[in-house]
């Protein structure tokens, strides 16, 4: 998409376009100052109710996830910042660190049961059950179950084929089904895991009802996987296609954390930002958007923006200043980035500490990206090492 992205930054800041899932334009905004003032403009709603009835039709089609939509992801103030604040303690920077020792021992299994020599795809080996053993530990919800939650989330992520909406139903119906019935463990018998604190939070009294709990860890699970798995497979990609940057990171092993920021910016994980709307007819960086219509920020091609980037299509793992916006920006700036980063960290430290001779198993020409508005992530990665 990196040259179609460039074309759009060149025309425009805001470009206005359009996708079959969907009956109403998408604008996407595509330079990168466009995109922080977007992204920290509150006359752009996340809020469905408060759009008019006709643009609601044009653009959700599915009201199966009507109960799995109650989180902060689709709220605004006050609402944005009550659900916000009851977990946002559990992502610290200190709470996250304490994880460490926790994800080093549960990568270094995963590397562990690799068989040397034997082509593998690190997406199903590591970068995805790493992850999710992680977030579901946090949450309390049963690590076995995670085949599952793969599959509910690689169908909500990606656009019904021939607009058949029935899997994605189906889906959304079993994903709350789960999680009620995993709710209800918890409420019968409480445990030292963030589900059983937020079930206390919420028989204080009005500060939770059943439907945001329900959505809240509907989204920790989705957001705090599938990402950073990405993050982890687009990263190793990126390494294998510029090996003089892998040389540069295995002999300088303190460029770590900028190598990772480097991964963030050069191939995120996030290909636009979720949606926002207009509540009334708009101008936004010389564009006239009328109201009810629905913007993402492109935060793959604000992080090539050469505005802000020198040389923007080379990976350079120690690019300094590195301010990209691939965990947003704004109120709804990432929750879990810390612990994304910390995931990420350890997992390439081990990477390039166990896997000296890791290399691509086919030719990466043929690699193919996943077909997602929302996910930037490789169908699957296979190695040799
Ligand atoms: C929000 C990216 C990992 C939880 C966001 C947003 C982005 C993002 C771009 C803002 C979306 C928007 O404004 O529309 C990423 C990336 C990750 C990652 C690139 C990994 C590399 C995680 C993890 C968690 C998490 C591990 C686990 C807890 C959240 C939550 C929000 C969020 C709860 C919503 C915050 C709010 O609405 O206030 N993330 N994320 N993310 N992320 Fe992440």
């Amino acid at each position: 998409p990196f040259p179609l992205y460039a074309r759009m930054r060149r025309e425009t800041p805001v470009a206005r376009s359009r996708h079959p899932s969907m009956e109403g334009p998408i604008w996407v905004v595509c330079r990168y100052q466009a995109a922080v003032d977007f992204l920290k403009d509150p006359r752009f709603a996340k809020s469905k109710q408060k759009l008019p009835k006709e643009s609601q039709r044009r653009y959700f089609r599915v009201s199966s996830l009507k109960h799995l939509d109650q989180h902060m992801l689709s709220a605004d103030p006050p609402m944005h910042t009550r659900l916000r604040s009851l977990v946002a303690q559990a992502f610290t920077l200190r709470r996250v660190e304490a994880l460490r020792p926790r994800i080093t021992a549960i990568a270094s299994q995963l590397l562990d049961q690799l068989q040397p020599q034997q082509q593998v795809d690190l997406l199903d080996a590591f970068a995805f059950p790493l992850p999710i053993t992680v977030i579901a530990e946090l949450l309390g919800v049963p690590v076995e179950d995670q085949d599952r939650f793969r599959e509910w989330t690689t169908t909500f992520l990606t656009p019904p084929k021939d607009g058949d909406l029935a899997p994605l139903r189906r889906m959304a119906q079993e994903f709350q089904t789960y999680l009620q019935d995993f709710l209800a463990r918890r409420r019968a018998d409480p445990q030292d895991d963030l589900a059983s604190a937020m079930i206390a939070a919420e028989e204080q009294g009005d500060r939770l009802t059943p439907e945001e709990l329900m959505s809240m860890v509907f989204l920790l699970l989705v957001a705090g996987h599938e990402t950073t798995v990405n993050l982890i497979g687009n990263g190793v990609w990126a390494l294998l296609q510029h090996p003089g940057q892998l040389e540069r990171l295995r002999a300088e092993p303190a460029l770590l954390d900028s190598a990772v920021e480097e991964m963030l910016r050069y191939c995120g994980p996030v290909r636009h930002s979720t949606s926002r709307f207009t509540t009334e007819d708009t101008e936004f960086h010389g564009q006239h958007i009328p109201a009810g219509e629905m913007l993402v920020a492109g935060l793959l091609s604000a992080n090539r923006d050469g505005d802000v980037f020198p040389e923007p299509e080379r990976f350079d793992i120690g690019r300094q200043p590195n301010r990209h916006i691939a965990f947003g920006s704004g109120i709804h700036f990432c929750l879990g980035a810390p612990l994304a980063l910390l995931e990420a960290q350890v997992s390439f430290r081990l990477l390039l500490e166990r896997l000296p001779r890791l290399r691509f198993a086919v030719d990466p020409a043929t690699l193919r990206w996943r077909d997602s508005l929302l996910i930037h992530g490789l169908e699957r990665l296979p190695v040799t090492f």
